[in-house]
């Protein structure tokens, strides 16, 4: 509970980084930490999550839940003594996972300016480093206009700041059953966008060359959504590399956005997701209410034959399936966790990288409202989420280097997920 005094405070606080964005530009992270922390038990668990209280301006990568897991969370530099003063204290372990985040920004930074000339074609395109929001949308509309039987672009929606919900459809014949992926809803997850644009372009390189992906598309559509969440990542760009959730003004609130993976009706309003619109796992005033989420459920339903729907996520390095908003098994349980471990040992195969798989209410935690659990209840059966690299070196701070080797790997679990559907048509 939030006494009024920390809730004013708060207010204080946010309406002067909302000062400071508006004066500067750009939040900075200069001296901010990434501390991983490992709870012994239960009790520690209670303990860090005082650490949500406002005036710290904690952002949780991986909140506490249970001891089990390590709990990453970005400390700003006005925080840091405070927040060691308080482990220390309660004899909580840590490390220092990233010494100063503002370091990792600028060398993110320094990655992408080397490549700020847009190219004249997706062969030129630099795969290697991360893509602005104008970057990604001329590479989507070149790759359309150099495959154009392959290959086009639906618009499916308009964000709450009006930007095109682009997807790219590639597909070889008429009324074919669709395979749905997504990358980016959460938009700070900036290796699934990336890993997105390597994927539209593996797809047009392999089909008549590959043929496991060639089979696939002369039987199936494949949606692709590479940036679900425009207006969040546009904002990482320009202001807070660290958001996440949508940008829609929240009334009644100075915070803004939901977070797009607790919005959909699914367990809509359940345990792990939340009421407040400052959280960053804010559900939203109902199931929905995101244009990016409705988006893809009107597409969804009007579609109504899709197969398959995979929505990407980073970091942890798991493959996960229905349930989040309940421990009642899946239907399909059996079937999906073995296709998750035949999925993820191909993806091992590649560079050694590990993954866990299983259902998302037992392999992270209860999260409810997210995207497959409704697809799931919706009749998709092969519906999953990844998340993709790495287990909390970098988290959400990547390097570039990593984007090629984590698509690359990524990529034949998908292929593993989508071969399987095709085969085992229902
Ligand atoms: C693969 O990774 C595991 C740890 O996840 C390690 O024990 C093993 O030695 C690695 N194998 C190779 C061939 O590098
Ligand atoms: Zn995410």
């Amino acid at each position: 509970m939030r006494n009024s005094t920390s809730s004013s405070k708060m207010k204080g606080l946010l309406v002067l980084t909302a000062l400071f964005v508006a004066v500067f530009g750009k939040v900075t992270f200069e001296g901010d930490q990434v501390l991983r922390i490992t709870a012994k038990d239960a009790e520690q668990i209670t303990l860090l999550k005082e650490l949500h209280e406002p005036m710290l301006g904690l952002d949780f990568w991986m909140d506490p839940v249970h001891e089990s897991l390590p709990v990453d969370v970005r400390v700003p530099f006005h925080s840091l003594q405070a927040v060691r003063a308080f482990l220390a204290y309660n004899q909580i372990q840590y490390n220092v996972m990233i010494e100063n985040v503002q370091d990792l920004l600028d060398d993110e930074e320094r990655e992408m300016v080397k490549y700020r000339a847009l190219p004249r074609s997706t062969d030129d395109f630099v795969y290697t480093t991360y893509h602005n929001l104008n970057s990604i949308y001329s590479f989507i509309d070149m790759l359309v206009a150099e495959h154009s039987n392959l290959v086009s672009k639906i618009v499916i929606g308009q964000s709450y700041e009006n930007r095109p919900l682009n997807v790219l459809k590639f597909s070889t014949g008429a009324n074919r059953p669709g395979l749905w992926i997504d990358t980016g809803i959460h938009s700070r997850e900036w290796v699934t966008q990336a890993s997105g644009i390597w994927f539209a372009k593996k797809i047009v390189t392999d089909y008549g060359r590959d043929p496991v992906l060639t089979d696939i598309l002369n039987n199936y559509d494949i949606f692709l959504e590479i940036v679900t969440n425009p207006d969040g990542f546009a904002y990482t760009h320009s202001n807070d590399r660290m958001w996440r959730k949508t940008r829609k003004p929240n009334s009644g609130s100075i915070c803004v956005g939901v977070d797009p993976n607790r919005n959909w009706d699914a367990g809509f309003g359940g345990g792990g997701s939340s009421g407040s619109p400052c959280s960053e796992t804010y559900r939203g005033p109902s199931a929905h209410s995101e244009p990016e989420v409705k988006a893809i459920v009107d597409f969804v339903k009007s579609h109504g034959n899709l197969k398959a729907f995979v929505s990407i996520h980073s970091y942890s390095q798991m493959l996960l399936y229905p349930y989040g908003y309940t421990s009642t098994a899946a239907k399909d349980k059996t079937e999906l966790h073995e296709l998750a471990r035949k999925a993820i040992s191909e993806l091992q195969s590649l560079y050694n990288t590990s993954y866990k798989y299983g259902s998302i209410i037992t392999t992270i935690y209860q999260a409810s409202g997210g995207t497959v659990d409704w697809t799931y209840n919706q009749g998709i059966k092969y519906s999953y989420t990844f998340e993709l690299r790495d287990t909390g070196r970098y988290g959400f701070l990547l390097p570039a280097n990593q984007i090629v080797p984590t698509a690359e790997e990524t990529w034949l679990a998908l292929i593993a997920i989508m071969e399987h559907a095709k085969n085992n048509p229902y």
